[in-house]
């Protein structure tokens, strides 16, 4: 596709990846591979709609000892303002003389990372069952203006079984990141995990990061990175995003923050062709999901 043709919700391909056209510069995404990293960076690595926005929360409140009201938030910066995307345009020349620790977020693949990754810094990817996910990203098409307004459920279904969203195929991008994960130092965790002990999660979190918290204040990053306490607060549900990108009539940004959501979208059929295609593609994945919030309490 000729770039200069694109409209900004286009996806384009790039090296086997879908980016947005407009949101990302090919030539700028090749760069990342080479970016120096430094002892401090952290990368939290996820397919879109599986816990970004949550997992910024957790490690701004980690960085912030729990105390909320020292986050950046009160001047109006979102947790992406905070912890940005490494993709997006213009943000990879910030990265290289931002001050440490130096957080981002990326929904890319493998081989678009600083190859550096195997040597220095930590990886958090945070996975979560496909199914929710697809109905999660159905909904943020309709709020997001840099991607295509969704024809139907049934259209867009179709779509992300075939990898033709932005973030490719949920499959390829959950078995090559599990896959490469004794390569570097990773954490590899679960958005149902997160759902069915936060407590346990950060713990685990806050571990990796070799942070020390005291129980109180382990305790408050708990309790401002739940889904209820997060929704009250705009800049951590993307309400200052300028309606040019979101549209807020369409929804929230925090919609319903569950697992098993799926139930409530899919027909059976759907679900039938669903579960073949990731008995297909997750044969050999060793790691099994959690589909419905029955299972997990
Ligand atoms: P739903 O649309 O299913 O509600 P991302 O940040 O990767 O785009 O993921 C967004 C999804 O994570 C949304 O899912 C959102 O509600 C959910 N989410 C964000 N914070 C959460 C929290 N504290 N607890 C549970 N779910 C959360």
């Amino acid at each position: 596709m000729d770039l200069n043709d694109a409209k900004t919700h286009e996806l384009v391909t790039h090296r086997g990846f879908k980016l947005i056209h407009g949101t990302h510069d090919p030539d700028d995404v090749d760069q990342i591979y080479n970016l120096e990293i430094r002892d401090s960076d952290v990368f939290v690595v996820t397919y879109p709609k599986s816990g970004t926005i949550w997992m910024q929360q957790i490690l701004l409140l980690l960085e912030a000892k729990g105390d909320l009201t020292t986050i950046n938030h009160l001047n109006n910066h979102s947790n992406a303002d905070l912890i940005p995307w490494i993709e997006v345009n213009g943000n990879r020349q910030m990265f290289i003389t931002a001050p440490s620790p130096r957080l981002r977020v990326t929904h890319l693949q493998l081989h678009f990372m600083p190859s550096a990754l195997s040597q220095k810094g930590k990886v958090i990817y945070v996975a979560r069952n496909p199914k929710d996910v697809l109905v999660s990203y159905f909904y943020f098409h309709k709020l997001a203006n840099m991607l295509e307004t969704p024809k139907d459920f049934n259209d867009f279904f179709e779509k992300f079984i075939r990898g033709d969203v932005f973030g490719g195929s949920w499959f390829e991008h959950v078995k090559t990141w599990y896959s490469h994960k004794n390569d570097m130092d990773m954490l590899f965790i679960t958005y149902e995990e997160m759902i069915k002990d936060l407590q346990s999660a950060v713990e685990r979190i806050s571990l990796f990061l070799g942070k020390e918290l005291t129980d109180e204040q382990l305790a408050n990053v708990v309790k401002h990175s739940t889904f209820n306490n997060m929704k009250k607060i705009p800049q951590a549900n993307y309400e200052q995003v300028p309606g040019d990108l979101l549209s807020h009539h369409q929804g929230t940004f925090m919609r319903k923050g569950t697992v098993g959501d799926w139930k409530n979208h899919f027909t059976a059929a759907q679900n039938e062709r669903f579960d073949k295609v990731f008995h297909r593609e997750m044969e050999n994945f060793p790691l099994a999901f959690n589909w419905d919030i029955m299972d997990i309490n």
